[in-house]
């Protein structure tokens, strides 16, 4: 197989969107600032930062290397200039859970927390907690994903909130635990600006 870097540098992005692909990679997410690709038949995962995004690289790769952690985080395999090369996780995000109607259990939940515990005694502050950086693997694991903002000073309120939106709401017994994309969208944004109530 060709060198990472040579696939890497096949890949042609215009801004944020991805316009052409390596047959040896596979888009696999994206997010605010990055695309990420499997590495086909290899249990590999690329971050591919955009090019504003570029120095995230670095940055995350040593906040990886900070919570060397692989029950809770992915594996870092390399860390490269504007990319990022992790273990590929087996498995969907919490979103796409809501999405397929997988349901979200209390002991997931808990995993969450031990992550973000695990994260606080390395010093760092876990920040960007939010569903799409949340993998359910296949052999039943909570990882997360996306530690670039885990240095960051301020108290991020993503996972507090989704947290008391999953009590106060999702585990309600007649609460539907299947939902389209857009109201999934929908309600986060209600939530974050605090225009949902809070039942108990
Ligand atoms: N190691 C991985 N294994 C499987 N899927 C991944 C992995 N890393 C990222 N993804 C997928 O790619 C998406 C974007 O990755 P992420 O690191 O969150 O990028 P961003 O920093 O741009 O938000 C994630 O929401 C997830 O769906
Ligand atoms: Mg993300």
């Amino acid at each position: 197989m060709k060198p990472i870097k040579e696939l890497i540098l096949a890949i042609k992005f215009d801004k944020d969107q991805v316009i052409e692909i390596p047959s040896e990679l596979q888009l696999i997410g994206q997010g605010r600032s990055a695309a990420v690709f499997r590495v086909v038949g290899s249990m590999q995962a690329v971050k591919v930062f955009y090019s504003e995004h570029h120095n995230l690289a670095e940055k995350e790769g040593k906040i990886y290397q900070q919570l060397s952690n692989y029950v809770y985080y992915p594996e870092l395999i390399e860390v490269g200039d504007g990319y990022l090369v992790i273990e590929y996780l087996e498995g969907m995000t919490l979103y796409d859970c809501l999405v397929s109607g997988i349901p979200i259990t209390p002991s997931m939940v808990d995993m969450v927390d031990e992550a973000l515990n695990y994260a606080r005694a390395k010093g760092l502050n876990p920040s960007d907690i939010h569903l799409r950086n949340i993998i359910l693997t296949n052999d039943h694991k909570i990882k997360l994903i996306d530690v670039v903002r885990f240095t960051q000073k301020k108290e991020c309120p993503h996972w507090p909130d989704l947290k008391r939106a999953y009590y106060s709401y999702y585990q309600r017994r007649f609460f539907p635990k299947r939902f389209p994309p857009f109201f999934i969208e929908m309600v986060i944004r209600l939530y974050r600006r605090r225009l949902l109530p809070i039942r108990s």
